[in-house]
């Protein structure tokens, strides 16, 4: 009996000691890879961490713009047709956003 508690009075100690053995060894373990396959934006602005669009919707000149939405476009974020070609060799099914504006 007296052989447990004297294990259990060493719990902290091993519990330090083993929280410092992880701090140690930590900067060493193998880091998560990217997953490069399930990246959706491949080359545009790659630079920026986040890529962000802003368009005023007061300056749309004409009926219909089609905005992209399957990141292919070499006139991001304006739709090119890009998304055809990615959805013919991928069988994907993406197409554009459509913004339809009411000419009263
Ligand atoms: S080019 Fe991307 S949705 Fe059309």
């Amino acid at each position: 009996m007296s052989e447990v508690s004297e294990w259990l009075r060493l719990l902290p100690l091993l519990g330090i000691l083993a929280l410092l053995g992880y701090l140690t060894i930590r900067p060493f373990l193998p880091k998560k890879k990217k997953q490069r396959d399930s990246l959706i934006n491949l080359k545009i602005q790659k630079e920026n961490p986040k890529v962000v669009n802003e368009i005023d919707i007061e300056d749309l000149n004409s009926a219909n713009v089609c905005y992209c939405r399957c990141w292919r476009s070499k006139t991001f974020p304006v739709c090119d047709k890009s998304h055809l070609k990615h959805n013919e060799l991928t069988g994907d099914n993406v197409g554009p956003l459509i913004l339809k504006k009411k000419i009263l």
